[in-house]
């Protein structure tokens, strides 16, 4: 009925943060000075770069070649054993590839629910009254956090390698990026996106060129990583408590902004299922303007206790629909009351249905009512149906 525990051999680091082009200058100067101080005396630094992934920090254990035991990161120096779940995921190999591998390699990286995935699990949990996640790295971490192994198999998950933990015996590579390109050699994924730039101009360049793409990658992203390419002179930076100083993440401006909830409306879906959605004052997020936020149904509007008239925050995350987050309790007006569901179909009038146990209300009109009606042409006629 539980995970067992697992102690790293090598414990599992987090990053320090830098938020704006000042900070990253400094980051850059402090790693000058103290490789100077050890005479190594480097202008242009070179970085690797690579998108920092939203979702799951793992390590993934391979003996003479075979995916023994995967782990969470926990509190970084013990996690959670997710072996089995781990070894649903596809594109992770349960056999390293080729001969030529260490006896033992721990290697490190993010698991992540891909968008598509998300928005596909998203409808398909609706459709069957499972719970929905509210973004696609709740969707990893709830996922990999299931103790039946069958149903991490059926949710949509992707890996990607960004580091070593142990390797016995060593390795001989000088570079970080070396030992990427090696990991991506023995037949594990490495990020598209990862590369080597060559000073803090190049770091900036990067964290633009890779700000632009966000949208349209088909996983959530917070910033960039940027870390010392050359492994002995990583040796040299060492550590601050629990992060290296030969690393750091650039992070981009949060997806989140706080706006009035005008009014919360309910929609009727192609199932007839009833989803509650927030009328927002619009206002721009992460650079596009939303007006409107799903609230998902009942308990989560009961949860959140969202009500008209509130001061929330929004988030949106690449092209999913943007959601409520929580109440900003000291805005709420004082005349405010909780939201009531209807007890009707807000188009065909029918009195709604809820089947014991699940989340979400639904309108028994099926295709007399004209909202699932409409939802059902468009369905049939959508590209997807119509293939
Ligand atoms: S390296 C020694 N690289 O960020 C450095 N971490 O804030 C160890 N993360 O727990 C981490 N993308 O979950 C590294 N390209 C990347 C990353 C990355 C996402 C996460 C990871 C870690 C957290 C640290």
């Amino acid at each position: 009925d539980k995970f067992s525990q697992v102690i790293h051999a090598l414990p599992m680091l987090s990053l320090g943060n830098v938020f704006s082009e000042n900070e990253l200058l400094d980051f850059n100067q402090r790693i000058i000075k103290t490789l100077e101080k050890s005479n190594i005396n480097n202008s242009q630094v070179a970085y690797c770069a690579e998108p920092k992934l939203d979702g799951l920090a793992v390590s993934i254990r391979y003996e003479q070649g075979q995916l023994v035991q995967a782990a969470t990161r926990g509190d970084g120096s013990t996690g959670e054993d997710i072996t089995a779940n781990i070894k649903t995921i596809q594109s992770i190999p349960l056999a390293l590839r080729g001969k030529e591998f260490p006896e033992v390699l721990e290697v490190r990286g993010e698991v992540v629910m891909p968008r598509d995935g998300f928005k596909r699990y998203n409808q398909w949990a609706l459709e069957h009254n499972e719970k929905v996640f509210a973004n696609p790295r709740n969707g990893a971490a709830g996922s990999l956090r299931q103790l039946d192994s069958r149903k991490t198999a059926r949710r949509p998950l992707a890996f990607y390698a960004y580091s070593v933990g142990l390797v016995e015996p060593g390795h001989q590579h000088q570079r970080h990026s070396d030992v990427l390109a090696w990991l991506k050699g023995l037949g594990l994924p490495v990020n598209h996106l990862t590369e080597v730039v060559c000073g803090v101009i190049e770091c900036q360049k990067y964290y633009q060129k890779v700000g632009q793409l966000r949208d349209d990658l088909n996983f959530d992203i917070d910033g960039v990583v940027y870390k010392v390419d050359d492994l002995n002179m990583q040796e040299i930076l060492g550590f601050v408590t629990k992060a290296p100083r030969w690393a750091t993440a650039h992070k981009f401006p949060a997806e989140e902004a706080t706006t009035l909830i005008e009014n919360i409306e309910v929609q009727v879906g192609r199932t007839g299922s009833i989803t509650p959605v927030a009328r927002l004052k619009p206002v721009s997020v992460g650079g596009v303007t939303v007006t409107n936020a799903t609230l998902h149904n009942e308990d989560e509007i009961r949860r959140k206790d969202v009500r008209t008239g509130d001061t929330v925050f929004v988030r949106r995350a690449g092209d999913v629909i943007p959601e409520v987050v929580k109440v900003v309790a000291s805005k709420r007006p004082n005349n405010s009351k909780p939201f009531q569901m209807p007890r009707q179909c807000p188009v065909c009038q029918s009195e709604l249905h809820k089947i014991a146990g699940e989340a979400v209300l639904r309108c028994p009109a099926g295709l007399t009512c004209d909202a699932q009606l409409k939802e059902s042409i468009k369905h049939f006629a959508s590209r997807k149906g119509m293939d």
